[in-house]
């Protein structure tokens, strides 16, 4: 049996191209998103390009009721979770003291509880199998506060601790954790900026860099990953 990875918000930039490498290494997939459309275009791609069976899931990952729609699908399947990706997120521009109140809130439901959920729903279908391996898609904005993005790095900072804590956790039930600290990325996050191409690294670098820490042995777990681009933070 092929194995079995889950990634949030798999239909575009980062989640998309972290789906398409585990699906080129002979993985099944199940993502989700928030446009059914997008998913019904994404299974019939990636099940014409390569031979996998790909689940897709309509759900909006800062609702609770949603994450528990896309959790029981995956348990229903009755199969283990070798790779669980708590990718979905977004980025808003703001300060603390000037963005409209409920950012916060916003941005932590979407970026840090969503992530808390999904785990807690799978992680037992991991436990059992005594194997797993969670990614966290944090940011550099995790490590580094930038003042134009504020609830944005205070949500990352959030995530990265969730990752520590989770790793410290899972460490004795033999699931790897692994925090990915990407800096800026060309995606559809990005559409709107004009800055020149060398100033971003390409999604397909992430998920292979992924793809790589997953694929060491179960002796060793890569806990952090930093990537920037050639040039540095924007
Ligand atoms: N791009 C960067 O420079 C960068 C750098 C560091 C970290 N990151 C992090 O990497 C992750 C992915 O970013 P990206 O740039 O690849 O974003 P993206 O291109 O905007 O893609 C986001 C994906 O997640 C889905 N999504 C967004 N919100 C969702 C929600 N509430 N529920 C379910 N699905 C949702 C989107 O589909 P729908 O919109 O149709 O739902 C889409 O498939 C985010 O956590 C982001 O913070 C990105």
């Amino acid at each position: 049996m092929n194995k079995f990875i889950v990634v949030t918000g798999g239909t575009k930039g980062i989640g998309l191209a972290i789906l398409q490498k585990f699906a080129q290494q002979g993985f099944d997939v199940a993502t989700c998103s928030r446009s059914q459309k997008d998913l019904d275009t994404l299974k019939s791609e990636l099940e014409k390009q390569h031979s996998c069976n790909v689940i897709v899931v309509k759900a909006d990952m800062s609702k609770r009721n949603d994450i528990k729609v896309f959790s029981d699908a995956v348990i229903k399947l009755n199969r283990p979770v070798d790779v669980l990706v708590n990718n979905a997120g977004y980025f808003a521009q703001g300060q603390i003291c000037t963005e409209p109140e409920g950012t916060l809130e916003n941005t932590m439901e979407a970026n840090v509880y969503s992530a808390y959920y999904m785990t807690r729903e799978l992680v037992s279908l991991m436990k059992k199998n005594k194997k797993g391996h969670i990614f966290n898609m944090c940011s550099v904005a995790s490590i580094k506060a930038y003042p134009s993005g504020a609830s944005y790095g205070i949500s990352k900072f959030a995530l990265l601790g969730f990752s520590k804590v989770l790793r410290e956790e899972l460490k004795k039930y033999g699931i790897r954790v692994t925090a990915v600290m990407p800096g800026a990325t060309r995606t559809a996050s990005w559409e709107k900026s004009d800055l020149p191409e060398d100033r971003f690294m390409k999604s397909e670098d992430i998920a292979d860099l992924v793809y790589a820490s997953h694929a060491l042995s179960d002796k060793s777990v890569v806990e952090e990953i930093v990537i920037r681009p050639q040039l540095g933070d924007i």
